[in-house]
């Protein structure tokens, strides 16, 4: 599959355009340093502007961190998912919301996947450690209950993540980054942000189909690759 840029209309262009500017107004001060630095290294290919061209995208992730986007039509079988992950594949939409969808859908579209993912992909330490979680998933994909943890596990980091260190709280999961509502939320005294634990974590289902109830705050960003790593460790020892 690929993006077929010519049918995109003027009001899909004009969609991308208020989509882009809200949340990128939105996220100062709320979105993680590391992902309005990597915003701003994806201008040359990401712009309110207009609905961006896969193609300049891919050819400054390449030269980046080598990593890439794979079309899809839509939600993909997390096995597929994860082994796409595990060849530096990153899985986008190419459709886009309409106006009336401007703050809720019930499938991601392109707006979520480049947005939201893509900028972080331009990092070399976070674009590493997205692999390795599709090494995890193709290490599960035959076992049901493993596969389910490793989906929970990049459910409430790279989609829902948060960091929280003492009182200062910063978005980096993808889900809420590309959330006009949800990054307002996150930040208000309300929010509901458990201490990390990613024993529980893995172990707790989530509702894709809500907003979601509760947050795991992570404490830095070393702290992720390192335990992404030590559950690729254990698993090349329990096999
Ligand atoms: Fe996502």
């Amino acid at each position: 599959m690929q993006q077929h840029y010519d049918q995109y209309t003027t009001e899909d262009h004009a969609v991308w355009q208020i989509l882009f500017e809200r949340q990128v107004k939105n996220l100062q001060g709320k979105a993680c340093d590391l992902y309005l630095d990597k915003l701003e290294a994806l201008a040359p290919a990401l712009q309110a502007k207009a609905v961006p061209r896969f193609d300049d995208l891919n050819a400054v992730l390449l030269s980046a961190t080598g990593w890439q986007i794979h079309v899809v039509p839509g939600l993909i079988p997390p096995a597929d998912f994860f082994a796409l992950l595990a060849d530096r594949r990153f899985c986008s939409s190419t459709w886009l919301r309409t106006r009336a969808q401007l703050d809720y859908l019930e499938e991601p579209d392109m707006f979520h996947d480049i947005f939201g993912h893509v900028p972080l992909l331009m990092d070399t330490g976070y674009a590493d450690m997205m692999q390795q979680i599709g090494e995890l998933g193709v290490a599960a994909a035959h076992d049901p209950e493993k596969l389910d943890e490793i989906e929970r596990l990049y459910w409430f980091t790279i989609e829902f993540g948060v960091l929280q260190r003492g009182d200062e709280r910063q978005i980096y999961g993808a889900g809420i980054l590309s959330s006009f509502g949800e990054a307002k939320e996150i930040v208000e005294p309300e929010a509901i942000i458990k201490p990390w634990d990613v024993k529980e974590l893995m172990q707790t289902p989530f509702d894709k189909s809500m907003i979601q109830p509760y947050y795991y705050g992570l404490p830095d960003w070393e702290t992720l690759p390192k335990v992404i790593a030590e559950i690729w460790h254990s698993t090349q020892v329990s096999v």
